[in-house]
């Protein structure tokens, strides 16, 4: 099979790497791809918001399967423009993809469904916004409503900060979503989802702000653990049946079945799970340690999931043990990352690349804010955090920061459900 895969970040990395392990593969091209893919896949540097450009690109190289991997070629219409153009693509329609696009019609869909999530407002008038704000917090959850990649999300107890961020957005004319805080740890649970069929994958946990300790703003996320050791066996069958297929099922009676990978991002409280947001594919840093552990060939159940035979798949296999992905982000990130600098150490197993592309002289440089996503796979967590961090001290990159406490509070015993 002759797969496409669409995106240049860690996540597609970690997508390239795991098809080339499925004997079903034999043939990778990614657009763009970034320094790291060049080594697994053919690189093409194609613009992929732009629908004739995929189309065209998948008809040349006779791709047998495209993997759509960011959102915002999804929200844009790309997966739709490739089905029409008769090419099995893994990944939501447009209609399909609001899940992540618009808050409000995730929760609209939400409350249709019978999932429990966080009260909301939207606010689009800024003579509304104090108002609003009283009858919110603290802790106070601002977000915009569209697309932010993370970044466009405060949680914060300070009023003001809270006002701030939100003044910000509807002043650059976004409507804002104010939410009500949900208390518990949070679980990050990717199902392959092909209408109201739902296979899920291992469930992983995210670090969001930037510093240790949960410090600092937040970000696209700066690492993240696999299995959850925390979290009772019998949960990701529950939030399955209570929150995915439910939301699935609406989807399907709307008339935008969805197809593809849907990311529940969860609160585990005492009543069980909330879903804080919804996300239309792949997370990234999670699934670079979940595809990790995954046994299954991959190519086979992303194209099950796109031919619309996930039926037919059964449930995936996992190797024992654990994974940690340890973001390595440019100075300054969250806020606009120095770029241009160049990244020694990281040509070695485990060090997917994320915001890097080959300078004019040949040497690999950092492009983006999270630079690599480097992983380690253990027999338990603290051999796979031991093997995650001494792979990062082998990266030499100016400037460079990450988190030293990836999966520590649970390997502490420090996560509990209230
Ligand atoms: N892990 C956060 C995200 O992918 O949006």
């Amino acid at each position: 099979m002759r797969v496409l895969v669409i995106g240049s970040g860690g996540r597609e990395h970690a997508l390239l790497l795991g098809l080339t392990a499925d004997p079903g593969v034999d043939d990778l091209h990614v657009a763009p791809g970034n320094a790291g893919t060049r080594s697994i896949a053919t690189n093409h540097p194609v613009d992929v918001a732009s629908s004739d450009a995929v189309v065209a690109l998948a008809r040349e190289i006779g791709a047998d399967l495209v993997v759509v991997g960011p959102e915002v070629p999804l929200v844009l219409g790309v997966a739709d423009a490739l089905r029409e153009a008769g090419i099995a693509t893994f990944g939501p329609s447009a209609a399909a993809a609001r899940i992540e696009g618009s808050k409000a019609f995730a929760k609209d869909v939400m409350a249709a469904a019978g999932v429990r999530t966080a009260h909301s407002e939207i606010v689009d008038n800024p003579a509304h916004l104090d108002a609003a704000l009283d009858r919110f917090g603290p802790t106070w959850v601002v977000k915009d409503d569209g697309l932010a990649a993370g970044k466009g999300v405060v949680v914060s107890a300070d009023r003001a900060a809270a006002r701030a961020h939100a003044a910000d957005l509807l002043e650059a004319g976004h409507p804002v979503l104010l939410e009500s805080f949900l208390d518990g740890p949070e679980v990050s649970l990717f199902c392959l989802v092909d209408g109201t069929d739902v296979v899920p994958l291992l469930p992983a946990q995210d670090h969001k702000r930037v510093g240790d300790g949960d410090q600092g703003p937040n970000t696209g996320g700066m690492g993240a653990y696999t299995p959850l050791p925390w979290l009772p066996e019998a949960m990701v069958q529950r939030i399955v049946d209570d929150v995915v297929e439910p939301v699935a099922r609406e989807m399907s009676s709307r008339g935008c079945p969805f197809s593809g990978l849907l990311y529940a991002g969860l609160a585990i409280g005492a009543d069980g799970p909330a879903v804080v947001e919804f996300n239309c594919r792949f997370g990234d840093p999670e699934t670079q340690a979940v595809l990790a552990l995954l046994e299954s060939p991959l190519g086979e159940a992303l194209d099950a999931t796109a031919t619309g035979r996930l039926a037919e798949l059964g449930p995936l296999r996992w190797r024992e043990g654990s994974a940690v992905t340890v973001v390595v982000a440019a100075e300054n990130y969250p806020g606009t990352p120095r770029t241009g600098d160049t990244i020694t150490g990281a040509d070695v197993d485990g060090v997917l690349h994320a915001g890097t592309k080959v300078d004019a002289d040949g040497s690999v440089v950092s492009s983006g804010g999270r630079v690599l996503a480097v992983v380690g796979v253990g027999d338990d967590l603290a051999a796979a955090r031991a093997q995650a961090y001494d792979r990062v001290a082998g990266i030499r990159l100016a400037g460079s920061h990450h988190r030293t406490d990836i999966g520590l509070a649970a390997l502490e015993g420090r996560i509990t459900i209230p």
